[in-house]
């Protein structure tokens, strides 16, 4: 059942290709988003005055790409917390809010008091789930699915993939609804040959994280950093080691070392920053030299033919050039390959990591 995988992980992120395309089957058409299961929300999509979403853990990593996105491309303020925090807040709800609620299980109990509380108060709900027929899907007002097939492995890989690709999706819908962004055209324009771009990475990347992963795995710790599209980078890159290798992995925004982590680092404290060639690289290069004057190593992951990165790092690896939007999604199959190799190093289960469930129906 695991295809000849020694897990589910490593056999789950090799259905990313096919993942995606499941994903965009039928939602694009004439270049545009098409997403018939919104057109009950519509209207109050083009005359909602902020947008709210609310997810746990992976999916809220989607979720702050959703954001960033929907801001750039669809001139609307976007309000995002993590879905613990958002049940015990009193924010003000009515029926011009909208809000995205993205759980791959549909069933997370801190995302399902969420919404409750959302549709007691007149909001409306737009649900981003992979199980039919779930909690969520059933209490929300519409519900656009991955279709990602089920994911065995607890560590959420293709259906990240998966989330990102339909929320880039749903952002175009919105930015045609409210802006009609020329951009967009351009990025659903790459989104469509994602797949491809996953077959060719996936099949040539592998070999070369085994020796990265070799390098780095008997360190105790892992700074992640990124600005911009690759804070949510950052994040889930580190929840990733984390979860599944147990090395302490924190997330910052690359700007905010100087506030206080950088007194962290020092040759015992790698750093992995997430520096695509975006309007924000020159800033993170400075960042890097910050952290390199620290004696820190450190691993980078940038865009293919970065000469100025090489010669600033101990360690490259090269992402295919998108979009920057697309950047999120184009990594992370390499991050995620970095965390199962180096928990499968360090004798771990990567399929069942310690003191985790795969969906968290307690509070
Ligand atoms: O099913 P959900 O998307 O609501 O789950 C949310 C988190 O529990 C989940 O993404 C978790 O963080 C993953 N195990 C991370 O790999």
């Amino acid at each position: 059942e695991k295809g000849g995988f020694p897990h589910f992980m490593l056999k789950e992120i090799f259905e990313e290709p096919e993942v995606l395309r499941n994903a965009l089957a039928g939602r694009i058409k004439n270049g545009k988003a098409h997403l018939p299961e919104m057109e009950s929300v519509q209207s109050r999509i083009k005359s909602a005055r902020n947008i709210q979403i609310v997810a746990c853990g992976t999916s809220y990593h989607a979720g702050l790409v959703l954001k960033r996105f929907l801001e750039d491309h669809a001139s609307i303020s976007v309000e995002i917390d993590v879905a613990s925090e958002f049940r015990y807040r009193n924010i003000h709800i009515d029926n011009s809010t909208v809000v995205i609620a993205i759980s791959q299980s549909g069933e997370t109990a801190d995302t399902l008091e969420g919404i409750r509380k959302v549709k007691a108060q007149g909001g409306t709900v737009v649900a981003v789930t992979n199980v039919v027929g779930s909690t969520l899907a059933r209490e929300s007002d519409v519900v656009v699915y991955l279709n990602a097939g089920p994911e065995i492995g607890v560590a959420a890989t293709k259906t990240y993939v998966s989330q990102l690709a339909v929320l880039y999706i749903i952002g175009a819908y919105f930015s045609q609804i409210r802006q009609d962004d020329d951009r967009v055209i351009q990025i659903i324009n790459e989104l469509e040959g994602m797949p491809t771009v996953f077959e060719s990475t996936l099949s040539t990347i592998n070999e070369s994280i085994v020796q990265l992963a070799k390098e780095y795995y008997q360190y105790r710790h892992f700074m992640y950093i990124g600005r911009g599209y690759g804070y949510p980078t950052a994040m889930e890159g580190a929840l990733k080691l984390k979860e599944i290798s147990y090395i302490h992995a924190s997330a910052y925004q690359a700007g905010e070392l100087k506030h206080g982590p950088i007194a962290l680092l020092d040759k015992e404290f790698p750093v992995f920053a997430i520096v695509p060639d975006d309007g924000l690289k020159a800033k993170v290069l400075s960042n890097i030299m910050e952290t390199r004057a620290r004696n820190a190593r450190v691993v980078a992951i940038c865009t293919e033919g970065d000469q100025e990165i090489g010669r600033i790092v101990n360690s490259r690896i090269e992402v295919p050039r998108v979009s920057e939007v697309l950047y999120p999604l184009v990594m992370s199959p390499y991050l995620q390959l970095f965390a199962y190799h180096a928990a499968v190093l360090r004798g771990n289960d990567p399929d069942k990591p310690r003191n985790l469930a795969k969906s968290v129906t307690v509070e």
